[in-house]
């Protein structure tokens, strides 16, 4: 058995093999793979015997699914009210535009995934930027690229990480 059907096995079984619940199993194989890997979606409709068209249609359906892995960094623009009076447009327009990347996508080189969403809670600090975590309040289209363009590459992020792996 492959390690995408083993996985697959152990989250249907989860849930008793019942096909009512594709979209919690969709959920947990994200919580575990970060994204909807192709060889385990093939994995999960034959496990349940339904379509993979079902599945496609349930993915891209609903935002929250991935099926491209995420960045190596998570980068979100709050575009609530208060912000967007801020400039959080043109905030976002400039980031797009620098790295290639549309809100609710991912870089090419995977550096990081960009969101826009609603008010984030924090609006005397508007406009907002979140970065893996971070607060960063006053942005500005400069200084949101000089934040995004200060984080480490992928490739180090996954050095950093091996390494504290290794005791
Ligand atoms: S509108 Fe951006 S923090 Fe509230």
């Amino acid at each position: 058995m492959s390690e995408a059907s083993e996985l697959i096995e152990h989250i249907v079984e989860r849930y008793d093999s019942e096909d009512g619940m594709l979209i919690p199993m969709m959920q947990d194989l994200q919580v575990e793979c970060g994204y909807l890997p192709t060889e385990h979606l093939h994995c999960l409709a034959k496990r349940l015997e339904v379509s993979l068209s079902r599945i496609y249609a349930v993915a891209t359906f609903y935002s929250s699914f991935r099926l491209i892995p995420k960045g190596a960094h998570d980068v979100t623009l709050c575009m609530g009210t208060v912000c967007y009076l801020k400039g959080s447009p043109i905030i976002l327009e400039a980031i797009s535009k620098e790295f290639n990347v549309e809100a609710g996508g991912t870089t090419e080189d995977r550096l990081f995934s960009l969101q826009a969403v609603n008010c984030v809670g924090a609006c005397a600090l508007a406009p907002v930027m979140i970065v893996d975590g971070r607060y960063y309040d006053g942005v500005t289209p400069e200084s949101a690229i000089e934040i995004i363009r200060s984080l480490p590459p992928a490739e180090e992020l996954a050095e950093f990480s091996s390494r504290k792996n290794v005791k």
